[in-house]
């Protein structure tokens, strides 16, 4: 009798992927991760968990190692990187691709951080992505005076005027880490030093201080300007609302730029990029990384897909669509639309001027356990539970809980 295995069982010249890149744009970025890897003859199998920031993708990765059945490669962030190579000892050593190819004279020493762990390298960095972005619809600024607000008043004038032309001002999904996501940019718009004492340092008088509770002032302001049905929409659709002219603007990740983009619009035309207002000069940063699982050596599909993550031409290609900025210092900017071209020039200017910081919402500041005990107190505070007074408060005591 012919024992027959399932058909769902990954080749030795296939990778199976855990990623949570489930868009339409995001999709699109993954495309040319696979049509790269099919021309050196890798297959993909996809392993999808939506959800951004990963917290639930580190779920169901967990729930695979520890049942036997870890994927060949998956998508992580910062400190989960961390926190999978001190626990767990599985992940694969990428020394021999990354000496042969000159990883560490091109990649980003910020990134480096995260991407090696005791001298050897475990990770291949994808992109540099930033938080501190907002993503405003052309006509709807035009109509609201057409200038792009540079301050906090004037985004709120701007926001203002959006609401009296009777649209949703402000695009958003109330899940936990899109209201995290706001407020790193607004943390880092009061100022760079509540963000770096904070979420860097954690220091207690900064978490619980004036300028926090200045910040959480601001997400009620914020708040106001959202929609009755926010709760719990997929940040996809939100920037479809800002697409489709619903909304005025939407605070998010430069990931939301490949949504306009799969939507084919064109920045300058159809949308404006800007920093978060009072953020220009500084990013809040998150590196998309691909670990893989420890195999004994590194399989051949492995060792193609890092090489192939790792190339510049596929960085470029990738980036362009993706959203994101090369997680390479000498890829050109050439194929960037503008808004790549100001996200890879930020990049650089913060990166030598001190000005750049890990997103806390998308797990580059602090550990799994700190950035969720944030979250839980930016959500509640989101959500009308506590006065921002109270949430600082709050906020220092959560932190200091989960330390
Ligand atoms: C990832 C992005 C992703 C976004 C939304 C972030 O944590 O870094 O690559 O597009 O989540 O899913």
């Amino acid at each position: 009798m012919l024992l027959v295995s399932s058909v769902n069982v990954a080749s030795a010249n296939d990778v199976e992927v855990l990623h949570w890149w489930t868009s339409g744009g995001e999709a699109a970025a993954i495309g040319v991760l696979k049509d790269d890897l099919s021309t050196k003859g890798v297959g993909w199998k996809d392993m999808p968990v939506a959800g951004g920031g990963g917290s639930d993708a580190m779920t169901v990765l967990r729930a695979r190692v520890t049942g036997g059945n870890a994927p060949t490669a998956a998508q992580m962030l910062g400190f989960d990187i961390k926190d999978w190579a001190e626990s767990t000892g599985k992940l694969g050593n990428l020394n021999a691709v990354a000496e042969k190819e000159g990883w560490a004279d091109v990649v980003p020493a910020a990134l480096q951080e995260f991407s090696k762990h005791d001298g050897n390298w475990i990770a291949a960095p994808v992109n540099v992505h930033s938080t501190n972005w907002v993503w405003i619809n052309k006509s709807a600024l035009d109509a609201a005076g057409g200038k792009a607000p540079q301050n906090w008043d004037e985004l709120v004038a701007v926001l203002d005027a959006m609401k009296a032309n009777g649209i949703t001002p402000l695009a958003h999904g109330g899940q936990a880490w899109q209201d995290a996501t706001i407020f790193d940019a607004v943390v880092l718009g009061v100022s760079s030093d509540l963000y770096k004492s904070a979420f860097i340092d954690l220091d207690e008088a900064a978490l619980g201080g004036a300028d926090m509770v200045k910040a959480f002032e601001r997400m009620t302001k914020l708040r106001s300007y959202v929609d009755d049905n926010f709760s719990g929409r997929d940040w996809n659709l939100a920037s479809a609302m800002v697409i489709e002219g619903k909304a005025g603007m939407q605070m998010m990740g430069d990931w939301a730029k490949g949504e306009f983009l799969k939507a084919d619009q064109k920045p300058g035309e159809d949308f404006v990029c800007i920093r978060f207002p009072g953020t220009q000069g500084k990013v809040t940063f998150n590196s998309d990384q691909f670990v893989m699982f420890d195999q004994g050596d590194a399989s051949d599909a492995q060792v193609a897909m890092a090489a192939s993550v790792m190339n510049p031409t596929f960085q470029s290609a990738f980036n362009v669509v993706k959203g994101s900025v090369p997680a390479r210092t000498d890829v050109p900017n050439t194929d960037f639309d503008d808004c790549g071209k100001k996200g890879m020039a930020d990049f650089a200017e913060a990166n030598s001027s001190g000005g750049l910081y890990g997103s806390m919402a998308h797990g580059h500041a602090n550990p799994a356990s700190i950035k969720n005990a944030i979250y839980d107190v930016v959500t509640a505070h989101f959500n009308g539970e506590y006065d921002s007074a109270t949430a600082a408060k709050e906020l220092a005591a959560a932190v200091d809980a989960a330390k």
